[in-house]
C-alpha cells in the first residue's frame, strides 16, 4: 500500500485497516467519512504520534490546520488536553464531516475541537499551549514559530514549500541544499530564544517534506 498516496480513503478501503489499533480504527473512521487522500491520514498520524512522546497535556493549537486530523489524533493519544483550536482562512468543507465520523466514534471528542476561520496571525496563545502545524507553506511556518515564541509555548512544525527567496537561509546553502538550511535556521533560532529543540523526521515514503521540528522554552 502506498502510504504517499493522494487518492481519497474510501468506506470500501476499512478492509486495509483490519486491526484492533488505534491507528487502524482512526484509518477506518477516516475512511467512513470518504473526506481525506491515504497520505493525509498518514502524515498526521505520524506527526502526532512524535509530538506526543515529547508533549503531554496542555490545550493543542493547530495551525494552518487544514482538516484538522492532527488534533482530532492528539487529543485520542492524550486525553489530558482539555480541547484542541483548529484555525485555518480556509477551512476546507469536508473538516466538518471528518470531525462528525470521529466524534461518532469516539464521543469523548465532542465539544472539545473549536474550528476557526481566520488568520493565524490573530490566534491568542498562552504559554500552556502546544502549538503545531503541519505543511505551513513557506513563511507560514515562520509565523507559526513566531506565535509559538511570542507566548514561550511548546512548538511542533513540519515545515513544507520552503520560500529561499523570503525564508532565512542562515547563509548555510554553500554547506546544504536551500530549505534544510531554512530548517536548520529555524532550529538555532528556537535556541537562541532559549529553546530546548528536537529534531526528528517522519518516514519518507510518506512525504518528501519530512522534518519534524520540537521545541519547548527552558523556562517552561
Ligand atoms: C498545505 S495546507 C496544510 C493543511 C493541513 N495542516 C494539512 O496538513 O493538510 C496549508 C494551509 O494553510 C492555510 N493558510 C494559509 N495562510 C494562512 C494563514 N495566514 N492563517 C491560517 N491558515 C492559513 C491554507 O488555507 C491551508 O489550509
Amino acid at each position: 500500500m502506498k502510504k504517499s498516496s493522494k487518492n481519497r480513503l474510501t468506506i470500501q478501503q476499512q478492509a486495509l485497516f483490519p486491526k484492533d489499533t488505534l491507528f487502524d480504527k482512526i484509518a477506518r473512521a477516516v475512511c467512513r467519512s470518504q473526506t481525506l487522500p491515504r497520505k493525509e491520514l498518514y502524515e498526521a498520524w505520524e506527526v502526532a504520534k512524535r509530538i506526543r512522546r515529547q508533549f503531554r497535556g496542555g490545550r493543542i493549537v493547530d495551525l494552518a490546520c487544514g482538516h484538522g486530523l492532527v488534533s482530532h489524533i492528539l487529543l485520542l493519544l492524550d486525553d489530558t488536553s482539555p480541547n484542541a483550536l483548529a484555525v485555518d482562512t480556509h477551512i476546507p468543507k469536508n473538516a466538518m464531516a471528518l470531525s462528525q465520523t470521529l466524534i461518532k466514534t469516539w464521543p469523548r471528542l465532542k465539544d472539545r475541537i473549536f474550528f476557526r476561520q481566520m488568520p493565524l496571525e490573530q490566534t491568542q496563545i498562552s504559554s500552556q499551549d502546544i502549538v503545531v502545524s503541519v505543511h505551513a507553506c513557506g513563511t507560514l511556518t515562520d509565523a507559526v514559530i513566531e506565535k509559538a515564541l511570542s507566548a514561550r509555548a511548546k512548538l511542533a512544525v513540519l515545515p513544507c514549500c520552503h520560500d529561499l527567496a523570503a525564508c532565512d537561509t542562515g547563509g548555510l546553502e554553500g554547506w546544504m541544499d536551500g530549505p534544510l538550511a531554512v530548517d536548520a535556521t529555524r532550529a538555532f533560532r528556537l535556541t537562541c530564544k532559549d529553546y530546548t529543540v528536537m529534531t526528528k523526521k517522519i518516514p519518507g515514503e510518506i512525504t518528501p517534506k519530512n522534518r519534524l521540528l520540537m521545541a519547548y522554552p527552558n523556562d517552561g
